[in-house]
């Protein structure tokens, strides 16, 4: 259920690709057509039904985004803040939300990962109620190299792979993860990945071993949109206007 389980936005991350939009503002910060990044992934948690969220920032930028959403209670939740000082992976926010998650579930999700979808919020409820350990949502991508790629073998996973050569499939997972409460003590087991991070994938394929990941298959009736480039960044946003002006994205789905 939605209720024990607890919402972690990572929101950290130099954001150099953005340079110098990102020189002296957080990316998650920016906008997206009408609205910061970061109410895009917030509102998906807070349709979920999600009260309780964690924000994990950078030091720099924290009271910006508390400058911004407070508390969260003008959206009827609980937020509250952590740092990450060094961007050191997306699975350190597992280490940084310890305490905080109270052995708790959680769904963690990236501040600059947009999703949309008629059924979005069914879908997501229906992944927390069967999750077994982690799961992970998939989606077709024309690029795979550039994230973490999903091996199938039949229709089952066979393995994650972080940013293959020559990618064995163009299913790849998205920034929004489910874990139940191992989450941070497996986090601990992992060690830094080349780019010096301690990476979700790994994670991910420690559930996998454990035979506890699911794995939920994003068709393309859903929209997963990546906002790390500046043509990216343009790109989301007419997405999204044309997304609203054709109704597929109801105004009142987004916080305000
Ligand atoms: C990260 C993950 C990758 C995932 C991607 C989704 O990549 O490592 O597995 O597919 O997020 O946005 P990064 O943004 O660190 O390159």
């Amino acid at each position: 259920m939605s209720s024990n389980t607890k919402g972690i936005i990572l929101a950290g991350g130099a954001g150099t690709r953005l340079h110098p939009m990102t020189k002296i503002m957080s990316k998650q910060l920016l906008p997206i057509y009408d609205r910061p990044m970061i109410y895009y992934p917030l509102s998906n948690l807070i349709n979920c039904g999600i009260k309780e969220i964690l924000i994990i920032t950078t030091p720099e930028d924290q009271n910006s985004f508390i400058k911004l959403i407070g508390n969260g209670e003008q959206f009827d939740v609980k937020v509250e803040y952590e740092i990450q000082d060094k961007p050191e992976g997306i699975a350190q926010a597992l280490i940084i939300a310890e305490h905080w998650l109270e052995g708790k579930n959680s769904i963690l999700i990236l501040g600059d990962n947009l999703f949309f979808g008629k059924n979005l919020q069914e879908v997501v409820l229906k992944a927390i109620e069967d999750n077994k350990g982690a799961t992970i949502f998939a989606y077709q991508v024309n690029d795979p190299e550039r994230f973490g790629v999903i091996n199938f073998i039949g229709d089952k996973v066979d393995s994650i792979v972080e940013k293959p050569i020559e990618p064995k499939s163009n299913w790849v997972a998205t920034g929004m993860y489910i874990f139940n409460e191992e989450a941070s003590d497996l986090t601990k087991k992992l060690k830094k990945s080349d780019r010096d991070e301690y990476e979700i994938t790994e994670l991910n394929n420690i559930y996998l071993q454990n035979d506890k990941l699911n794995a939920v298959l994003l068709d393309d009736s859903f929209y997963w949109l990546d906002t790390g480039t500046p043509d990216s960044l343009l790109e989301a946003s007419n997405r999204i206007k044309n997304l609203k002006d054709s109704n597929i994205i109801e105004d009142g789905e987004l916080i305000k």
